[in-house]
């Protein structure tokens, strides 16, 4: 297999062009299709694809799985920062994604009422939901970013492709 190396260290201030973006997110489609496609269990299949998105996506911050957890969302597979442990159905922009199954895109996360500051270094970002293969919200994917507005259409376009085929049957 041709070799290829993920940058050690990402500026996390430098948010790349929607074509920039694309061409990444290409890279790392690739990389997660071969590694879900191997692995059955699903927190090894979490680590992978946060591994692979925090390490090629430059404009990543805190990049990581909350998992449902009977009533609530409990931290997962994560890079970056230590983040918060527990999160409740509907707190937040994480709670909100799992409540309502629907991603989030948040520019300014203080003006997202109830946002849960676990680094307050964040200043914007993207959730998805994580479904099994009967449609019910498992997890979600939360990716934070150092800058107001690092996320937009074409992220939230992404992650759900990634996450509509992440290894749930
Ligand atoms: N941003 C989340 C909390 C989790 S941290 O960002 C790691 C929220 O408000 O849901």
């Amino acid at each position: 297999m041709r070799r290829v190396y993920f940058p050690l260290v990402n500026n996390q201030t430098r948010v790349p062009s929607a074509e920039e973006k694309r061409a990444l997110y290409a890279q790392a489609k690739q990389r997660i299709g071969s590694l879900v496609a191997a692995e059955p269990d699903r927190v090894a299949r979490m680590a992978g694809i946060v591994a692979v998105l925090h390490c090629l996506l430059p404009h990543y911050f805190w990049t990581g799985f909350y998992r449902v957890c009977g009533g609530s969302l409990v931290i997962g597979p994560y890079q970056g920062t230590p983040g918060c442990g527990r999160i409740g159905w509907g707190r937040g922009v994480c709670g909100t994604a799992w409540a309502t199954g629907q991603s989030q895109v948040v520019a300014d996360v203080h003006a997202f009422p109830g946002h849960i500051a676990c680094d307050a270094r964040s200043a914007s970002e993207v959730v998805v939901p994580a479904f099994d293969a009967s449609g019910r919200v498992v997890a979600v994917l939360d990716v934070d970013g150092l800058v107001a507005g690092a996320f937009d259409e074409v992220d939230r376009e992404e992650l759900e492709e990634i996450m509509a085929s992440w290894g749930e049957g």
